[in-house]
């Protein structure tokens, strides 16, 4: 049978750990080439490294998204080996200490809007040309549940991820009628290293394990659960899929209800 990505170029960022590694694996299964970044050289050298014992075609470079000229580098590279990006998950990002408002710092505010918002800006703004000129694509980026309802004690990251639903909805509107479906992917939380950090965080303070703070985080959740990283992976492969040709511009929530009530 067809593999649904077969000799599609998948372009993933913060591809070493969560999201992006389970990512690159299950877009390789389905017969993609990988375009793989991260700014931790080593846990990216394991992703790609792994994926090329096993035959996958793969460029990997260590790149800082909010590095413009690194950007660049890496999607000319991409281009150069593959000739375009047909698949862009923009999916590198970062969280902040759980604080109220005004115990977060200007550095805080800036490593925000640096890596959530201009790294999702640099990757579309050097994407975009490519499958432009080649009149096809799908860009989606990695916001979060917390780009679309306030999320208290994370008022930074949160208004991070409502500028890359912004950001996204525009620059849909923009390529609509040039075949490129861009789209933003909206999960609660998910059993990823960020979120076992978070959980670490938080219930460190209030003497509780992880599996505890896991618990208390889930019983926000209509489904009482947190996801597994599989079950919002699925729903990037189908957000991207050439099958999935009519939706643009939307923030999808992979939330287990949390923004529905
Ligand atoms: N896990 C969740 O519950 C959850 C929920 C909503 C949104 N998200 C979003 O999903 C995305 C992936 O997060 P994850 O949960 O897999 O976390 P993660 O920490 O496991 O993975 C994030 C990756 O991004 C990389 N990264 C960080 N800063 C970078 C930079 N400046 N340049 C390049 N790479 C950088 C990290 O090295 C890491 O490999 C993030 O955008 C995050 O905000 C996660």
């Amino acid at each position: 049978m067809d593999k649904r990505y077969g000799d599609k170029v998948v372009m993933i960022t913060g591809a070493a750990s969560g999201f992006g590694a389970l990512a690159a694996r299950k877009f390789a299964d389905e017969g993609a080439r990988l375009g793989l970044s991260d700014v931790n050289g080593d846990g990216l050298a394991e992703v790609a490294g792994g994926l090329r014992a096993e035959g996958v075609e793969v460029v990997s470079d260590v790149v800082d998204v909010s590095d413009e000229a690194q950007v660049a580098a890496h999607v000319g590279r991409i281009a150069e080996t593959f000739g375009t990006v047909h698949v862009a998950l923009n999916n590198a990002g970062i969280g902040h200490d759980v604080a109220p408002l005004q115990f977060l710092t200007t550095g805080d505010f800036d490593r925000m809007m640096n890596v959530n918002v201009k790294g999702v800006f640099l990757g579309m703004k050097y994407q975009i040309p490519l499958m432009q000129q080649h009149g096809q694509g799908a860009i989606l980026n990695v916001a979060s549940a917390a780009g679309l309802v306030g999320a208290g004690h994370l008022s930074l990251y949160a208004a991070a991820k409502h500028a890359v639903v912004g950001i996204t909805r525009a620059a849909a509107d923009e390529n609509a009628t040039r075949g490129i479906r861009v789209n933003a992917i909206c999960p609660s939380f998910s059993a990823t290293p960020m979120v076992e950090d978070m959980a670490d965080q938080v219930g460190g303070r209030a003497g509780l394990s992880r599996a505890q703070a896991f618990a208390h985080i889930a019983s926000r959740v209509p489904m009482a659960r947190v996801s597994a990283p599989e079950e919002v992976v699925q729903a990037m492969l189908w957000i991207c899929a050439p099958e999935n040709s009519f939706m643009t511009g939307q923030a999808i929530a992979i939330d287990g209800g949390l923004t529905a009530v």
